[in-house]
């Protein structure tokens, strides 16, 4: 059966508090922080344990920030395969704010990575992967990782016969991009930058995702909309997907959580379609808690349903 090999360049700890109102010059006296194992490929491992699926959640980590993170990952009982790197793994810090409901997300840059050290990690991942394995790799790169190292991945992933999913930024974004990609999560920035433009309005996104996937080696293109929801272009169709309104608490990890819950879809066997359906809810359910908790899988089920009773938005290429 097909395995899930999630990929995580540039891994952290993520402490989450709150406070009664945010100044400058005066003691912030926060709650009790939460602690959770964060970065893109994490979150996605994460999501997919709490959608009831399993996956190898593959990462760097060093010193003692880099065993909690390891610690974190092992109460979540969560297959791990680490890189070792001399540098100790981040840590984020994320504040909300009682008195406006605003939340402050302050993230580090990540150690740099040594070449042995990433190539230690691209030698493992040939190793692990097999024919039809899901390989999932999120989040940005940390100093020192050349800006094609998504590329690298994406060559191993060809030769081995296993679906890339990419969902990343900058300039690994696009350089990734013009290699083989099997599904792309760009948000809106994202798919600007892809395609060299600024800002894409309604009145352009749908010409331009349609332009990049002509141009590029990528069979799916999912790009999440935020509050709006996700369009999924593929060579034959074009459906956009809307998601529903619900008390917004924390958009962290909402990305992470579309991908998880499209790439359960896609080992569920769900149409491509239910796949962005599946995909838009677990992204909001993330939205609807606090902090670094990701999506719960009955609020995922329960927006699912809804997604389902709306009336689909088509359009045939
Ligand atoms: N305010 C919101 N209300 C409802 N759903 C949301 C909201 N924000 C995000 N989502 C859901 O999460 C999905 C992904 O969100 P978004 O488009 O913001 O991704 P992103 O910019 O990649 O996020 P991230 O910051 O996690 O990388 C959306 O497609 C949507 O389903
Ligand atoms: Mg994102």
């Amino acid at each position: 059966m097909a395995r899930i090999i999630t990929l995580t360049v540039n891994p952290a700890i993520d402490k989450s508090t709150t406070v009664a109102g945010i100044g400058p010059n005066t003691k912030l006296r926060c709650t009790q922080p939460t602690f959770d194992a964060g970065g893109g490929g994490i979150n996605v491992s994460r999501a997919i344990k709490k959608l009831g699926g399993t996956s190898l959640c593959s990462y760097f980590s060093g010193g003692p920030s880099g065993a909690y993170l390891k610690q974190l990952l092992d109460e979540k009982d969560i297959e791990q395969s680490i890189t070792p790197i001399k540098g100790f793994t981040r840590e984020n810090l994320a504040v909300t704010d009682t008195s406006t409901n605003q939340q402050y997300r302050f993230g580090m840059p990540g150690p740099p990575i040594q070449e042995a050290e990433w190539q230690n990690a691209l030698k493992q991942l040939e190793l692990q992967l097999n024919k039809g394995d899901y390989l999932v790799a999120s989040g940005k790169l940390p100093p020192n990782i050349p800006d094609d190292f998504y590329v690298k991945i994406s060559r191993i992933a060809e030769n081995k016969e296993a679906l890339f999913i990419l969902d990343t930024s900058g300039e690994a974004l696009i350089k990734a991009a013009k290699s083989r990609v099997y599904m792309l999560k760009p948000n809106l920035a994202e798919l600007g930058a892809l395609c060299g433009v600024t800002s894409i309005t309604d009145l352009d996104l749908k010409s331009l995702a349609q332009e990049f996937l002509e141009n590029n080696d990528c069979q799916i293109l999912v790009v999440s909309l935020g509050p709006k929801g996700a369009l999924l272009v593929t060579k034959n169709e074009m459906v956009q997907v809307p998601a529903p309104v619900v008390h917004q608490k924390s958009t962290i990890g909402a990305g992470d959580s579309m991908v998880a819950g499209m790439v359960m879809s896609l080992i569920w066997g769900k149409s491509l379609v239910d796949m962005v359906r599946y995909g838009v809810a677990c992204g909001t359910a993330a939205t609807m808690h606090h902090g670094t908790q990701l999506c719960i899988k009955e609020d995922a089920d329960k927006l699912y349903e809804w997604i389902k009773q709306q009336a689909p938005i088509l359009e045939t290429n």
